[in-house]
């Protein structure tokens, strides 16, 4: 392999600076669980309830980030089909990996400049969540809050916003997480939310209880 020649440069600003002028620590807000789940809308509900209490945050979401960062070979074809096939990303493990190894290193960017980032990816794979993991704690242990949506997979289909799981049930998608396609259920989350159970207004306290009682925020 050709070697790098690369050195990492420390900031002139170390993040415990930022955190001070904020107020509050960094970290990483996890939210993993089926398409349908909850986790956009909880994780934005955790977003504007934080927000208004000047704590800062940002939401990074699966489908968006899949338009821009992570985008598709669809959406990079104008830039040849070449390349749209060697950096473009779908559905495959491989590519849901290289997914999350992006995401994941995204996060730790931003926990490092002292947000309070919250994470709304399917990411099936317990070793991809994991390797994030690792790489976010070898800043600092408890940094990586990882929050199981747990809603039935019969809650999921039935609210089916996209309509993804008609066509999955149609054959018209292929590889669809939950239904021909695994879902990793997570070993120990930090925050385990019954998503088909409670409201998402309730299921968002509890992720800002868990870290209130983490001294993440005050
Ligand atoms: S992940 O598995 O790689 O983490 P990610 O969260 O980025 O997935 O994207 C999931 C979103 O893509 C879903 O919410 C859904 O809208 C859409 N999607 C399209 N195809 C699939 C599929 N085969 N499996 C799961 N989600 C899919």
């Amino acid at each position: 392999m050709e070697e790098a020649h690369i050195t990492w440069h420390n900031h002139a600003i170390v993040r415990e600076s930022r955190e001070s002028l904020n107020g509050h620590r960094g970290c990483v807000v996890w939210f993993t669980g089926l398409s349908g789940c909850g986790k956009s809308t909880i994780a934005n509900l955790v977003d504007q309830k934080l927000h208004a209490r000047s704590v800062h945050t940002f939401v990074l979401d699966g489908d968006n980030v899949r338009h821009g960062l992570n985008a598709s070979v669809q959406i990079l074809a104008p830039l040849g089909q070449q390349y749209a096939e060697r950096f473009g990303l779908g559905f495959s493990a491989e590519d849901r990996k290289e997914n999350i190894r992006r995401v994941g290193a995204v996060t730790e960017l931003f926990a490092a400049a002292g947000l309070v980032t919250l994470v709304a990816f399917v990411s099936p794979y317990r070793a991809d969540r994991a390797s994030v993991r690792e790489r976010v704690e070898e800043s600092r242990q408890g940094d990586f809050v990882e929050v199981f949506v747990d809603a039935p997979l019969e809650v999921c289909e039935s609210r089916d916003p996209k309509g993804l799981y008609k066509k999955a049930r149609a054959g018209e998608i292929k590889g669809m997480t939950g239904i021909d396609d695994p879902y990793e259920v997570p070993d120990s989350p930090e925050v385990h939310l019954k998503s088909g159970e409670q409201t998402p207004e309730v299921l968002a306290d509890q992720v800002i209880a868990y870290l209130e009682s983490t001294g993440i925020i005050a």
